[in-house]
């Protein structure tokens, strides 16, 4: 959690008379005073096949409608639209696998592949509005699956190549997908992750699957079933991949601006995860806006966004964002330090990255390394760093600024969540800078910090925080769940919508945020629930209960901590809690696995019967247990 501090940085000279956007506090005006058509002027950027009607639509709160009656698809806009100018021949895409192999994609070679792609999925029978769920590994066949299915209407739902049998199977099943792909397996630290054998697992757990597409990565043994399994590289080279005008054409197919693009499962206060569903028009114009002008691209520049695309970092600011903005991306394959501690540093001296953008987990990992890593290094190429995924530590945000960004490069705090879609608070280019703060909302967006009852709360006190008005990102409901969509995020205050998160404002209007106030979990910057962990843990036959609670953690920023009511019978033992660690990654995935897990004889309930998870974790740290007059024990 960041304290408050009291240094802030002015950009540097040099960097500030190269921004492109100089007339912020404009743009801030402008956008405050006439929303719909700050937005309106943002979204004629972009090539529609047919203009909208009306910007915002919100008669039916909160269900809001973004760019009503217009016609756009956003493939056609990170794709077709490039390859008709001068950018067809410019990288899209460089790639480095984790071994050290290299592969690059120009604008047209890309938009080659997506065709020749998007052609076998139509010819599988993949329609508009149908669901196909991604698992890979971080390998330029993701993007190209997402943009293909973005391409003929098929909505994507991408689970990230980290979880494991149980997650991926109710994901697929909730989103009821048809088609999966997927690779053998992912190479991450040396070892190969196994992902068809995890596919081949969840599937025995539902049945609906009827194709499975398979790129080959590692090249170990994988089963393939008959009639069901198909190698990507087999397919890729059909007739019908390259189309009736055997040119690696596919028609775009024409979508509304509120026609579904993706789903992407997040992690909420109870129950099995929410898929959040974004559209093609409104996310296109917030991703795209917010990228260009927080991270001041240019024509020239080399980005790269260290997310992983299975999360929405990398769905807005890996895929879509760059592409839209006809830049050229980096994406890495492995690990941070693999082999050694100076890879990223080394792959940004290599490739000219002009951009970083990552997460305070993977600052604070390195920086334990030392300074030694990253001086052996030519940075200079850098101009801007990013962070998001979580507050970022003071102490973390000044060594990423001197030590890569070389007091040269203002880092830019972006706070947004998977159902926001874009950036919603951050500085941009020219903002003053506080270690710890991600500065002002975006133009356009108005946030709020309020009490319980809903009431401002003082500066300088904590409390919750809210959007008051609509975004052109905004998630536009829960898939098959509206009511929840309704319930989750605009009850609690009605017609603001509520984040979930606990912020305070300074005397400047700075916007410090604190941390999750429900059962969400960040480890690593990734969000997960702890109604997951816990339905886990209690799918093991020596389990009764389970309660999962967060704790600080150096580098994870928060670690999962469990304690666990056995079955009668049962003994506790440390083989059993190793048994225990392993099992929860084996269904939920590694980066699900509790750091440590307490055997207990009860856990505190209300006397309802819900688990007390606050009391648990003042216990763990030693701290007042704070108001227990509904605790049965
Ligand atoms: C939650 C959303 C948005 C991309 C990655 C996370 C926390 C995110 C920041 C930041 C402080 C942050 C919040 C938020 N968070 N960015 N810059 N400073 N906290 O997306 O997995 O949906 O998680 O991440 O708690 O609610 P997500």
């Amino acid at each position: 959690m960041p304290n408050e501090t009291q240094d802030s940085y002015l950009p540097h000279p040099a960097f500030a008379a190269n921004v492109n956007l100089k007339n912020q506090d404009e743009v801030y005006r402008h956008a405050a005073a006439d929303l719909e058509g700050f937005w309106a002027e943002r979204a004629r950027e972009y090539e529609w096949f047919k203009p909208w009607d009306k910007v915002l639509d919100e008669s039916n709160k909160p269900f809001f409608k973004w760019f009503v009656g217009g016609q756009v698809n956003i493939a056609h806009n990170c794709l077709d639209r490039h390859i008709k100018t001068s950018r067809r021949n410019k990288l899209a895409l460089i790639w480095e696998g984790e071994k050290g192999d290299l592969r690059t994609f120009s604008y047209h070679a890309l938009n080659r592949e997506v065709c020749m792609f998007a052609n076998i999925l139509r010819s599988m029978g993949v329609k508009k509005g149908d669901r196909v769920t991604i698992y890979m590994g971080r390998i330029p066949e993701l993007p190209i699956a997402m943009l293909a299915c973005a391409k003929i209407g098929a909505v994507h739902s991408v689970v990230y190549g980290g979880f494991s049998v149980e997650a991926l199977h109710g994901r697929i099943e909730d989103s009821q997908s048809n088609v999966v792909i997927t690779c053998d397996g992912g190479w991450m630290n040396g070892k190969v992750v196994e992902l068809k054998k995890i596919v081949d697992e969840a599937l025995k757990r539902c049945a609906m699957i009827e194709h499975v597409i398979v790129v080959r990565r590692t090249g170990q043994e994988v089963q393939m079933e008959a009639g069901r399994d198909y190698w990507y590289h087999e397919l890729m080279v059909l007739p019908i991949a390259r189309g009736n005008s055997g040119g690696n054409r596919c028609e775009t197919e024409v979508m509304d601006a509120e026609d579904p693009l993706f789903l992407l499962y997040t992690s909420g206060t109870t129950g099995k995860p929410k898929a959040i569903m974004h559209t093609h028009g409104g996310y296109m114009v917030g991703v795209a806006t917010t990228l260009q002008w927080v991270f001041d691209l240019k024509e020239e520049d080399r980005w790269w966004c260290t997310a992983d695309p299975g999360w929405i970092t990398g769905h807005s600011y890996m895929v879509y964002g760059p592409l839209l903005l006809g830049v050229t991306s980096f994406m890495y394959e492995g690990a941070p330090t693999y082999p050694y501690p100076n890879r990223w540093w080394s792959m940004v001296e290599r490739y000219g990255i002009n951009i970083l953008y990552t997460a305070p987990t993977a600052i604070r990992g390195l920086m334990r390394f030392g300074e030694a890593w990253p001086n052996r290094h030519d940075l200079s190429g850098l101009r801007l760093l990013g962070s998001v995924g979580e507050p970022i530590n003071p102490e973390a945000w000044r060594w990423y600024h001197r030590v890569i960004g070389k007091e040269r490069c203002p880092i830019m705090d972006t706070w947004w969540q998977t159902e926001t879609g874009m950036f919603m608070i951050t500085p941009l280019p020219l903002t003053e800078l506080k270690p710890g703060s991600a500065t002002r909302p975006f133009p356009g967006i108005e946030v709020e910090v309020v009490d319980e009852a809903g009431k401002v709360v003082p500066v300088g006190e904590e409390g919750y925080l809210v959007v008051k008005r609509p975004w052109p990102g905004m998630l536009r409901t829960i898939y098959n769940d509206p009511e929840r969509y309704v319930k989750q995020y605009w009850s609690k205050y009605p017609g603001y919508y509520f984040t979930g998160d606990s912020a305070r404002r300074d005397a400047d209007g700075y916007i410090w945020i604190i941390g999750r106030v429900d059962d969400v979990i960040k480890v690593s910057g990734y969000r997960l629930g702890t109604a997951e962990i816990e339905s886990a843990l209690v799918s093991h036959p020596a389990v009764a209960e389970a309660a999962a609670i967060a704790l600080p953690h150096e580098v994870k920023g928060q670690a999962i901590h469990t304690y666990v009511m056995l079955k009668s019978g049962q003994q506790p033992s440390e083989e059993l809690a190793a048994e225990l660690i392993k099992h929860v990654g084996h269904e939920m995935g590694p980066i699900a696995k509790p750091e440590k897990v307490t055997f207990v004889p009860q856990l505190p309930k209300t006397r309802s019967g819900k688990i007390m998870r606050r009391v648990l974790k003042a216990r763990a740290q030693g701290l007042p247990e704070g108001d227990i007059s509904t605790l049965e024990e």
